[in-house]
């Protein structure tokens, strides 16, 4: 009986990987990635490993969540070391806390070797704190795209519009018309700065600016478009403040 462990591969920049990640990609027997994971992350895994994509985005499923955990129960039967690479961080919205209890209840042997989540690392890389003093004192990971059968209902936009400084929202790019409109209700001003990022940490990054009066128009003119990640809130000035002195 082998091991899977759960790896972060953070959000793009290979330097990003952690130490104890890069170290199992590299002795692994068999890894399985996501689509969200780097070519040169891919890289550093053991030649001589099993590589299975299982990699899924909007509307294109190369494995089904259940035949991906079927496919690690196996992989764990016969091999001794088994990676599930996720790309960021796997408890960040990425359905490793769903295979991890699945594992488990097949008394396979388990590790989390946590990444560096997207929604800290994008903004980072584009000159936005997601706390500081001055502006802001409390930030929110949510999902902006909620899976079916979830415990509750739907993320209450409203009410984050009041209870927290920093918003930061995965898979958010598709709902972006709603969210901003409820945001909106909620009381925070259609002047309220935005940024989206995507391919963050990546030579590719791109941002767009604005405010959720016209990020939508802005997102219409530059063709943006999803896998992104939103930061709404005052935090996102800080970039106007330090990006042009780079
Ligand atoms: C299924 S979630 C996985 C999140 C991942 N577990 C993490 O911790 O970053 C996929 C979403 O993460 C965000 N994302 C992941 N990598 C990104 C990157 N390099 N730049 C911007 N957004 C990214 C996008 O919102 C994308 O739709």
């Amino acid at each position: 009986m082998g091991k899977v462990y759960l790896v972060g591969a953070g959000p793009g920049d290979p330097g990003l990987m952690t130490i104890k990640g890069h170290g199992l990609l590299a002795c692994a027997d068999v890894v399985i990635y996501d689509a969200l994971v780097s070519p040169e992350i891919l890289q550093m895994i053991n030649p001589k490993a099993e590589k299975i994509n299982a990699g899924k985005r909007m509307g294109r499923h190369s494995l089904l969540q259940e035949d991906t955990t079927q496919l690690l129960i196996q992989k764990a039967q016969i091999h001794h070391i088994v990676v599930r690479l996720k790309g960021g961080d796997p408890f960040i919205f990425g359905r490793g806390g769903e295979e991890m209890i699945e594992l488990m209840a097949a008394n396979i042997p388990v590790e989390i070797v946590p990444g560096i989540t997207s929604g800290i690392a994008a903004p980072a890389y584009a000159y936005i704190p997601l706390t500081h003093r001055l502006y802001s004192s409390s930030v929110t990971f949510v999902t902006g795209h909620e899976a079916a059968g979830k415990y509750k209902p739907a993320v209450k936009w409203t009410a984050l519009a009041q209870g927290s400084e920093t918003i930061i929202i995965y898979m958010g790019i598709h709902n972006l018309p709603y969210i901003i409109e409820q945001l909106n209700l909620g009381g925070l001003s259609l002047q309220t700065p935005i940024a989206l990022i995507r391919w963050g940490t990546t030579p590719q990054q791109e941002q767009l600016i604005g405010e959720l009066g016209n990020i939508l128009d802005k997102i219409a003119a530059s063709n943006f478009s999803a896998p992104a990640i939103a930061i709404i809130g005052n935090v996102v000035h800080i970039h106007q403040l330090l990006s042009h002195k780079t």
